[in-house]
């Protein structure tokens, strides 16, 4: 801790420059780098063998027309089929683990414990003995939001039984895969599931329940994952010895000027502290607690939207991460809704975000490139959660279809840097790090339209065949020498957006 303190001292006099030199953007020993899927962006085989239908095949099937291209994930990357080329790919990059999740409904086909699909589970046994047999650690996501139909039929993430079958799924996929999984994910971004499920139709199960579906949602994923937790804890955890965490979507919030820094916080706190303090104290933060008594009041609700934690359901979630995941993309400013001087409460957190108009974007609307803001945020989880053992799941750059992909690789050196420095110079307990994602796949409601990943795939073509991009090359030589290597500079430009500030 020491040499950080004194590393921060001496960068704080001599300029940014000097974090370099002392960070030498090498990865520190130890330091886990891998990559990601999630099982209906990748798998396809939507209706093979006894699967059952999830949210994901029903919105996209009855609602074509909110996905960007009128796509669907039927076929997608084919992984399904070509787990074992996806597994030689990631093998051959060089990475460490490989995040993929569990389509529930392949291995629960009526949603519930009651029929296991030899199939399903076969399919993830599979892919795990492949990864394992390649020396890739597997790391498993639970649910990364392809709930079963059947189950959101009955309300889905509003209905508190869900909470009681999601630990049944969860037991089966312990029992199977276990002795070689010893990282688990919990849920994929609660936020997403919730903000965007349950409030808009961005996402599946693509429900307006404005003001209340959001909370109820997060109340019941948090419920999920500390049941699911303690089950692990009570049944497993002794002959299996493995990690439990949820990961959460976690941007930068920075206050837009130093009036704003109680805004930034606010913006933290209704986003990664929505999940992450009942985790690891127990109950919601206070700043929302208050803030959604006072919003839903003026409103005439005659009590809070944001749920309560009994004492008892309290106890049962406190401590149950063993590390947080985050996937970071971008970042925003946040300053104060001038509208509530008036007395008018637009939104929960009382706040407005914006970007600066140097920030580049990607293709995704929502991704404003700032890699500064990255570093900002793990020293504000490092700070907030007593420096918490921290893993970033996800992070990531969507771009054309395009193979010579420059700005992707700015976009990986620039991130990196901001973590290297966070971890060497600042002590942030970062671990791991994962791409997202190894392959292109189905981008949800952007459909084909946006992609993320270091290899191309051919999604017109049935062969779904694989192309590797720049991208992929200089993750290649990173993580052979385990450090950040040169960004090559492109001969001719063939972006049609404008270039990145880094790129002067
Ligand atoms: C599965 O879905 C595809 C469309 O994606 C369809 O062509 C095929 O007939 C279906 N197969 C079965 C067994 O239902
Ligand atoms: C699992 O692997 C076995 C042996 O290679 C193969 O026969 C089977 O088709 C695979 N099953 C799935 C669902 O991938
Ligand atoms: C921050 O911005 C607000 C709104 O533009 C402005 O009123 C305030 O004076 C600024 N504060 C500082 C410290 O610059
Ligand atoms: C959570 O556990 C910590 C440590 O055991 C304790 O200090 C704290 O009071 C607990 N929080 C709640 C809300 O019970
Ligand atoms: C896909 O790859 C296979 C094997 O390399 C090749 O035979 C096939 O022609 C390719 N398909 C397309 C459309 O390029």
């Amino acid at each position: 801790m020491k040499r950080y303190l004194i590393a921060t001292i001496i960068c704080a006099t001599i300029s940014t420059v000097c974090c370099c030199d002392v960070v030498k953007l090498t990865f520190p020993s130890g330091f886990s780098l891998g990559t990601g899927s999630a099982a209906y962006q990748v798998e396809g085989a939507w209706n093979v063998s006894d699967k059952g239908e999830n949210v994901w095949d029903y919105y996209v099937h009855n609602h074509p027309e909110i996905i960007a291209d009128g796509s669907n994930g039927d076929v997608a990357c084919n992984s399904y089929y070509k787990y074992k080329e996806d597994v030689a790919l990631i093998k051959s990059t060089g990475f460490d683990f490989y995040r993929f999740s569990v389509s529930w409904s392949r291995v629960l086909p009526t949603g519930f414990a009651n029929v296991i699909s030899e199939d399903g589970l076969q399919y993830y046994k599979n892919l795990t003995a492949e990864l394992v047999a390649n020396g890739i650690e597997p790391i498993v996501t639970l649910y990364h939001w392809d709930h079963p139909q059947v189950i959101e039929e009955m309300g889905g993430w509003t209905n508190e039984l869900i909470v009681d079958w999601f630990v049944a799924y969860a037991r089966i996929l312990f029992e199977a895969l276990g002795d070689s999984v010893k990282r688990w994910v919990t849920i994929n971004e609660p936020d997403s599931i919730c903000g965007d499920g349950y409030e808009s139709t961005r996402l599946a199960p693509g429900k307006i329940i404005t003001d209340i579906g959001k909370y109820l949602c997060g109340h019941n994923v948090i419920k999920a994952h500390a049941k699911t937790y303690r089950m692990y804890e009570e049944e497993f955890r002794d002959r299996q010895g493995g990690v439990i965490g949820i990961v959460l979507p976690v941007s930068g919030y920075l206050p837009y000027n130093s009036s704003y820094e109680d805004a930034a916080d606010t913006a933290f706190q209704f986003n990664c502290g929505w999940m992450a303090h009942p985790l690891y104290f127990g109950d919601y933060p206070e700043i929302m607690k208050t803030r959604v008594a006072l919003v839903s009041e003026s409103q005439g609700y005659p009590r809070s939207r944001l749920p309560e934690f009994s004492d008892e359901w309290k106890a049962i979630i406190n401590g149950t991460n063993d590390y947080l995941g985050i996937n970071h993309y971008t970042s925003r400013f946040v300053y104060n809704d001038p509208d509530e001087e008036l007395g008018i409460y637009n939104s929960d957190s009382g706040l407005l975000m914006t970007v600066d108009s140097s920030w580049p974007v990607a293709t995704s609307s929502w991704l404003y490139v700032y890699p500064e803001g990255f570093g900002y945020m793990l020293r504000k989880v490092r700070d907030e959660y007593n420096n918490p053992s921290t893993w970033v799941m996800e992070n990531g750059y969507s771009g054309a279809d395009n193979l010579e992909d420059y700005d992707r690789i700015n976009y990986f050196y620039e991130y990196l840097k901001e973590m290297l420095i966070a971890v060497k110079r600042d002590g942030c307990n970062v671990e791991g790090y994962g791409v997202w994602s190894i392959l292109d796949n189905f981008e949800w409601a952007d459909g084909y339209t946006n992609r993320f990943g270091i290899i191309r795939v051919e999604f017109d073509d049935a062969d779904t065949n694989r192309t590797t991009k720049l991208s992929q090359a200089w993750w290649k030589k990173v993580l052979s020498k385990r450090k950040l290597q040169s960004v090559p500079t492109p001969t001719t430009n063939t972006n049609t957006r404008t270039g990145l500030p880094w790129q002067k």
